[in-house]
């Protein structure tokens, strides 16, 4: 059984870590090694019925690791992922440091995970979180029509920034509540300008920004560069035209993305439901509530805890018998981060 490391044991998606890893009996041989900082040296977290102390991370922590899970931000990653493959651990790594990296395979369990077998730096790496929750839905549809475009505005939970961003959600909520619902909806400027943003460029809380991650090349911020280059790493179609706008919005943990799909063959609404009937990962939950059908959409708050990533609201495009519409959800930490990085790991234990 394979000895495994969590690098970032305590953080958000290091708790969900522990957390699939357990609930799914992952094979592991005594105790996982938790590791975080050193301001979290010494504490304790549970694993199964007992508990495990964390150790800072340090170069002799990986000696005898099989496996190690890092979530503990790109610098940690490129800094101790080597290290860690150095030492003979196979590294999964959920932070965008080497994503890019033609030697490092970017794999989604139920998308491309013959991809995790070709691994020349011992590192696979994890998705971006919106990415990731797309491509589940996007990949049965791709193998039935051909994908050639993709429109996509994502609303991404607070919670895709870490604990802090979770935090920052709920207490800056507390305070404009508190705050009343007169200034709300009299001087909004002031209620924005009234609590600390430090997580986030403006309030998050009751609010939405057209802003996730840093501005980066082309007035395009860093989380919408990650959707177009992940998007054509992982369906391996380099010439994939995609046109992001990545949102964050008040949510505390669930992405969604609103995408227009554009594909070489014509597609309808039931040859895509055919298409998306039984795909791995993945539930439809589709209907108006009107002739008989139940009213039927995923959310992000229905979405957190779940494992599935979710379609709904499946329509032709208006105007070009090649497009649909479609609305997807899934929980970023679970599918968009631990769960995946745990399925990725189940990938290399059966090797
Ligand atoms: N949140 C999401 O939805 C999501 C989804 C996909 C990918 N990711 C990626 O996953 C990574 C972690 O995200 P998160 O949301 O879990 O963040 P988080 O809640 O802020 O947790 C960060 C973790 O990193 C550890 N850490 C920080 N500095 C460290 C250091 N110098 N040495 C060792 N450990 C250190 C922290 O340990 P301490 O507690 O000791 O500080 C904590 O365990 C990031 O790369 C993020 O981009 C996040």
């Amino acid at each position: 059984m394979p000895r495994v490391a969590i690098v970032g044991a305590t953080g958000a998606v290091g708790t969900e870590m522990r957390r699939q890893l357990a609930l799914r009996d992952f094979p592991v041989e005594g105790d996982p090694l938790y590791l975080a900082s050193e301001r979290s040296a010494g504490t304790s977290l549970p694993w199964k019925d007992g508990e495990v102390e964390v150790q800072a991370i340090s170069a002799d922590a990986f000696s005898g690791v099989d496996i190690a899970l890092f979530s503990a931000g790109g610098s940690r990653s490129k800094e101790w992922a080597p290290v860690a493959a150095d030492a003979g651990a196979v590294v999964v790594d959920n932070s965008s440091a080497f994503r890019m990296d033609p030697d490092v395979p970017l794999v989604v369990s139920e998308v491309n995970p013959d991809a995790a077998a070709h691994r020349p730096k011992g590192i696979v790496a994890n998705p971006n979180c919106t990415t990731m929750v797309l491509m589940v839905a996007t990949k049965p549809l791709h193998d039935a029509f051909g994908l050639t475009e993709v429109v996509a505005t994502s609303y991404q939970a607070a919670g895709g920034a870490g604990m802090s961003g979770i935090t920052e959600l709920l207490e800056q909520t507390a305070k404009l509540l508190a705050a009343g619902e007169e200034t709300l909806r009299t001087d909004g400027a002031a209620a924005e300008g009234s609590v600390d943003a430090e997580v986030f460029s403006k309030a998050i809380a009751l609010n939405v920004l057209a802003h996730c991650g840093s501005f980066a090349d082309e007035r395009y911020t860093d989380e919408e560069w990650k959707l177009l280059n992940e998007s054509r790493k992982i369906l391996s179609l380099p010439a994939l035209r995609v046109s992001p706008t990545c949102v964050r919005v008040p949510v505390v943990v669930g992405h969604a993305i609103a995408g227009r799909l554009t594909f070489a063959e014509p597609v309808t609404r039931e040859a895509a439901l055919a298409a998306l009937e039984g795909a791995p990962g993945l539930v439809v939950e589709d209907g108006t509530g009107q002739d008989g059908e139940p009213l039927a959409y995923p959310t992000p708050l229905a979405s957190a805890g779940r494992d599935e990533v979710l379609v709904g609201r499946i329509r032709e495009d208006l105007g070009d018998g090649h497009s649909l519409n479609v609305f997807v959800v899934g929980d970023n930490l679970l599918k968009g981060a631990a769960l995946n990085a745990v399925q990725i790991a189940e990938l290399i234990a059966a090797e």
